[in-house]
């Protein structure tokens, strides 16, 4: 009995006589603090108190930052269906993976702005500043787009959309994009281009109605390949880069998920995207802040001084192509249907006419924003970048119409018109808040 004890513990040791209470109690008190290793087990002791107590908080914290910011619950599903809507006959629902991000911000808005239902997906990560993509969230909320906070990797969130919409096709954009980023962060390839992917085709496999999938590969694919301009039948398998490397694995991926389940699939086959709402680590964008901000520009140049040369493609152009996909997308046909006739598999580039060398863009750079440039030209380094890109688009041209109509003067004066705005805002204004505003005062054509 504790109570006992604890009497029995003040009683006096010789009749008549009381020990005074306190020096007992100062006594046991000397004695559990006298030795070092006592005070070092009541040190310890504090030290895990005080660690899971903070770690504690931090599930507390994590948990309800996870119930309150992600995925589920009704209003979450209202907003869903509410941007799945259809608004034209025979319309399309489609989930766009990578809402946020440049590409597909403007894929998205040009599908709304025709009446298919979109629901947009994004992991908001900062492999450049999330604040750009939270302004291109604002302008798709503004045309009553919404983007669900998620990473493709999460299946159960994949289930419930396609529980919640019957999405009739999917435009895959969600990835890790960026050669150079490869040798600082190798893994967030493998998580968002071939992990993310595998999982969205899963879901995709699962899904009842199967949808028609689209997605992004890129013109890196042609890596070390020296034969111009590229086919989509050349030689993709000397990539340069682990990015070009995820990429070409995507293309097998799909292929076997066409080829096992009929899911019916498009790579498009980028080749260098520029425009308003570009990301901030193209060439394009650093050069034009640095011009501005007086800032040297490195410009790169390969073996034997030749000039690195790009198929610069305007955004516009490749939202067309990438439309035109979705249109002419046929419907997967599910594991029964190679019996009767295999699932669409097909791979187009989607490029421009001809390509730009480095320096010339600088130069329409400078006559753009009027200001020179201050050139610091050196060897390109080994870092996975490539000398030069030329897309055949013949196949493209045949099958999608495609017809890119933006040269590089055009498209970067729509650019620096773009860039102009922003600068106003930002310095008029703090950062977060001009973004979104900028999202009202800019609408893509
Ligand atoms: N822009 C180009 O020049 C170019 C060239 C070739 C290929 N591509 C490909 O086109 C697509 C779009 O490129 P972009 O220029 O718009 O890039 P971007 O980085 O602006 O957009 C990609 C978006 O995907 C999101 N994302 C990344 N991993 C994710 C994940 N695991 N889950 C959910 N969201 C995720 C990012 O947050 C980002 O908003 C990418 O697949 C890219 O590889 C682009």
């Amino acid at each position: 009995m504790p109570s006992l004890a604890g009497e029995e513990f003040f009683l006096p040791s010789m009749p008549g006589k009381f020990k005074d209470k306190s020096h007992t109690l100062h006594r046991q008190f000397h004695r559990c603090f006298a030795s070092t290793s006592t005070m070092f087990l009541w040190a310890l002791f504090l030290v895990v108190l005080t660690a899971s107590y903070l770690s504690f908080q931090s599930f507390v914290d994590s948990s309800s930052k996870y119930l309150s910011s992600a995925w589920g619950g009704i209003q979450w599903e209202k907003q869903v269906r509410a941007s799945a809507h259809i608004h034209r006959q025979n319309g399309f629902s489609v989930l766009v993976t990578g809402a946020a991000g440049f590409v597909g911000a403007h894929v998205s808005l040009a599908l709304k702005k025709r009446g298919d239902g979109i629901v947009g997906l994004d992991n908001f990560n900062n492999y450049y500043d999330p604040t750009l993509k939270k302004a291109r969230q604002s302008l798709l909320n503004s045309h009553n787009i919404f983007i669900v906070e998620g990473d493709v990797n999460d299946e159960r969130m994949l289930a419930k959309l396609f529980d919640i919409v019957a999405f009739t096709h999917v435009m895959h954009l969600a990835a890790q994009a960026g050669v150079r980023y490869a040798m600082e962060n190798p893994n967030s390839y493998v998580h968002s281009n071939i992990a993310g992917l595998v999982t969205l085709l899963e879901a995709c496999k699962n899904a009842n109605p199967q949808p028609a999938i689209v997605w992004a590969s890129s013109s890196s694919v042609y890596g070390l390949n020296e034969k111009v301009p590229f086919s989509e039948s050349d030689r993709t398998d000397q990539p340069a880069s682990l990015y070009a490397a995820t990429k070409k694995a995507g293309e097998e991926i799909t292929h076997t998920y066409n080829h096992i389940y009929g899911l019916s699939i498009t790579g498009l086959r980028f080749f260098t995207v520029y425009g308003p709402w570009g990301r901030p680590d193209m060439a394009y964008f650093s050069f034009t802040r640095n011009i501005l901000q007086g800032k040297p520009v490195t410009v790169y140049r390969g073996k034997n001084r030749v000039n690195l040369a790009r198929d610069f493609t305007y955004i516009d152009d490749i939202v067309k192509g990438c439309v035109a996909s979705l249109d002419t997308a046929k419907k997967s046909t599910g594991s029964g249907g190679k019996k009767r006739s295999p699932a669409q598999y097909r791979i187009f580039n989607l490029g421009n006419k001809s390509p730009v060398t480095v320096p010339m863009m600088v130069g329409i750079l400078e006559k753009h924003l009027k200001k020179r440039a201050k050139k610091s030209i050196v060897e390109m380094p080994g870092n996975g970048d490539v000398p030069y890109t030329h897309a055949n688009i013949s196949s493209a041209q045949t099958e999608l119409g495609y017809k890119p109509t933006t040269d590089l003067q055009t498209g970067l004066k729509k650019f620096v018109r773009w860039q102009d705005l922003c600068l106003f805002s930002v310095n008029s204004l703090c950062l977060g808040y001009s973004l979104y505003l900028l999202s009202f005062l800019y609408r893509p054509a």
